[in-house]
């Protein structure tokens, strides 16, 4: 059961959809339960585009909005079931449900291909997820069919089936772009969780410690404060670990001079917070590890003073790219001029990802960054990652004291009006802030 519906916000995204498709239907199933193992199942998680407009984390439900005259939402969601209550927990069922998420009509799912029909028949356009890469994919696919179908065998009554199939997804894609009030205040609280959730793996790290045991600190500022699931798998890398991007396996003994990067965020009532940090594991930074430090801290606030509304959405990754690339040359990683560096492009060596994506409901949200092939415009209500780095493998090209040394800061920033607002303020980022909060 949802801890209290505050239902204004998806009520009022359900009147923009309805705005988008005219006189037309949407229909938006939630996602599929998966089974991980024989008979056990990965906790659930609704699909993010079906909360957006709903509210509503039962599995098993279908949001149908037909507009025009008739105008009004259907949900089709589990019926009550005493029994399987018992086992699995409330379910809300058609009835409150219908009520509590303020949906002007409900059924029980099992009804849906009974019901489709009547919804898309006469309608032009049929807005419905093209190509949902999910296990239930085929099975909703189907449905969809077996109503077109079904309306074309009432030709000779006069019904017209739809003539064409509009992915709903780009519809929402748009709409999820932009963050409300009600998304911001719940990202806000993912960041601060998850900046917390930093500070006490730099309070509680040492030399000896298993990385998996800093990934149980993460963990467990996570689930005190009510983010049960990680937003997507932790990275908890140490030493040479660091330099492995998607590093996951968490089964390292940390060593006294080691740095450790850690890329945690939470998902917070639904929403996502991305945080990466490095510090080292013994609390000071070699001097080595300070340089590079300070080199991507240079690029990440550089990245900040750019990520503004007006500002295309790849500017900052061209700014954080130069500016890694002149500190490479500084530090005497790379030879040749800046021009030369950024022309060749050999920073790849050393930094060879993306300055950051959005982030909302998905850790890596929903939206286009490029339209028309230009570059999206940043607009006050984004919200984007700054998360560069420098990883630096070993190789005969490179300084030996800066051998296994990778480092990414990654902050989560809300454009505004004015300029942007750091979500995950409140995580230690300078030198000095994150020496500090590695008490040892
Ligand atoms: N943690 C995923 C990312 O930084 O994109
Ligand atoms: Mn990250
Ligand atoms: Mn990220």
């Amino acid at each position: 059961m949802n801890a209290a519906v505050e239902i204004s916000p998806y009520v009022s995204r359900r009147e923009r959809l309805f705005a988008a498709i005219g006189d037309n239907v949407a229909i938006i199933p939630t996602a599929p339960e998966l089974a991980r193992n024989r008979d056990t199942d990965y906790l659930y998680r609704h699909d993010s585009y079906f909360y957006y407009l709903t509210g509503f984390r039962e599995p098993q439900a279908v949001l149908v909005l037909v507009g025009g005259q008739e105008k009004k939402s259907i949900l089709f969601c589990r019926e009550k079931n005493e029994e399987r209550e018992i086992w699995d927990g409330f379910r809300y069922g058609p009835g409150a449900a219908r009520e509590v998420f303020a949906i002007d009509e409900a059924y029980p799912i099992e009804k849906l291909d009974e019901l489709l029909p009547d919804y898309v028949k006469n309608r032009k356009t049929l807005y419905a997820p093209v190509a949902m890469g999910t296990t239930n994919a085929q099975a909703f696919e189907a449905t969809i069919n077996k109503a077109i179908v079904s309306v074309r065998g009432m030709s000779r009554a006069g019904f017209s089936a739809p003539t064409s199939i509009v992915d709903v997804y780009s519809v929402i894609d748009e709409m999820r772009l932009i963050k409300d009030s009600h998304e911001i205040t719940i990202l806000r609280r993912s960041g601060e969780i998850a900046s917390s959730a930093h500070a006490r793996a730099m309070r509680t790290a040492r030399p000896g410690q298993y990385e998996y045991e800093v990934e149980a600190e993460i963990a467990h500022e996570f689930i005190k404060s009510g983010a049960r699931t990680p937003a997507y798998n932790h990275i908890i890398a140490s030493g040479p670990n660091a330099c492995v991007l998607h590093y996951n396996d968490s089964n390292r003994q940390m060593r006294d001079g080691d740095l450790l990067l850690i890329d945690a965020g939470c998902e917070y009532e639904g929403y996502a917070s991305d945080i990466t940090r490095t510090f080292p594991v013994n609390g000071k930074f070699t001097g080595p590890q300070r340089d590079v430090y300070q080199a991507v801290l240079k690029a990440q606030l550089a990245c900040m003073d750019v990520l503004k509304a007006g500002n295309a959405f790849h500017k900052y990754h061209d700014v954080a790219t130069e500016s890694l690339a002149q500190s490479m040359i500084d530090l005497g990683l790379l030879k040749g001029s800046l021009a030369q560096v950024l022309e060749e492009k050999t920073y790849m060596q050393f930094y060879m990802h993306r300055a950051g994506h959005w982030i909302g409901m998905d850790v890596h949200d929903a939206g286009a960054y490029r339209v028309n092939g230009e570059s999206q415009t940043l607009r006050a209500g984004m919200v984007v990652t700054n998360e560069p780095g420098l990883y630096i493998r070993p190789a005969a090209n490179v300084p030996e004291h800066f051998w296994n040394i990778g480092i990414r800061i990654e902050d989560d920033v809300l454009i505004t009006a004015n300029g942007n607002e750091n979500l995950t303020i409140k995580t230690p980022k300078t030198v000095a802030e994150v020496e500090a909060a590695c008490v040892r």
